[in-house]
């Protein structure tokens, strides 16, 4: 073979080289693929990754309560009632026995998983922390879900309202009942209430009584 043929030879496999590389080109182009703006369906639980790629969005937390505020006002009585739910299981009596789950007297501010005797899951032991209003009301929402791998299958209880007077029941249910927090001041009020009533009494300048606004 002489050079004239070899560059013919590479000649041919550059063409097709290049022959390919544009039909790809091409087809991609002509093929691109539509992305929706939005799923024409939605997964329920699924967290959505944000368009444009990135960190997925973090699921939504459920906002606590202002203990201070809601506690006093709940309702102890129905919060009792409802532990006929949590009855099969657990025992609420001071000194009272562990039943499939642990007994339950004071155990707002306890460590979790810390009632003597009981044995409790992995999943228990690998969360360390105390019972705080908090972690009660997440927890008793859907236990499976704040605590994967608990062995406590209860499918929790929705109703905020109604774990919140739960809470408040399991509060009152030991000897010294946890402290209440203080309420949490409601932030636009404070300003208001800081500001000069309009029209109302101006304190007088030598500090004396105050003096009625002149009228408009
Ligand atoms: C089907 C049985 C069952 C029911 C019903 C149930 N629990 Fe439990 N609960 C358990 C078990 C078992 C555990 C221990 C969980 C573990 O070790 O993973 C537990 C643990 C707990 C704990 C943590 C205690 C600790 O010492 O750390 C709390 C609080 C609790 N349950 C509250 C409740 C309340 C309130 C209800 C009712 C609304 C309820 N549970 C209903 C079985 C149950």
């Amino acid at each position: 073979m002489n050079s004239f043929e070899w560059n013919k030879i590479i000649g041919a496999v550059l063409g097709t080289a290049v022959f390919i590389f544009v039909v790809r080109l091409v087809a991609e182009h002509v093929y691109e693929p539509e992305h929706p703006e939005k799923p024409g369906y939605v997964v329920e639980g699924v967290v959505e990754t944000p368009a444009g790629g990135g960190a997925p969005a973090a699921p939504v937390a459920e906002v606590m309560p202002d203990w201070g505020t809601v506690l006093p006002a709940a309702d102890v009585a129905a919060g009792q009632a409802s532990t006929a739910k949590c009855a099969a299981c657990h025992d609420f009596a001071k000194g009272g026995p562990n039943k499939i789950g642990p007994n339950l007297f004071a155990v707002v501010d306890r460590p979790r998983g810390g009632h003597e005797g009981f044995s409790y899951s992995a999943a228990f032991k690998a969360k360390p922390g105390n019972w705080t209003y908090d972690e009660l009301f997440k927890f008793l929402k859907s236990p499976a879900v704040d605590i994967p791998g608990t062995k406590m299958s209860f499918a929790g209880i929705r109703a905020e309202k109604e774990r919140v007077n739960l809470i408040a029941y399991l509060r009152s249910n030991a000897d010294s009942p946890a402290a209440i927090p203080a309420p949490k001041p409601a932030a636009a009020a404070a300003p208001a209430a800081a500001a000069a009533p309009a029209g109302g009494p101006v304190a007088s300048p030598k500090g004396g009584a105050p003096v009625p606004a002149p009228a408009h």
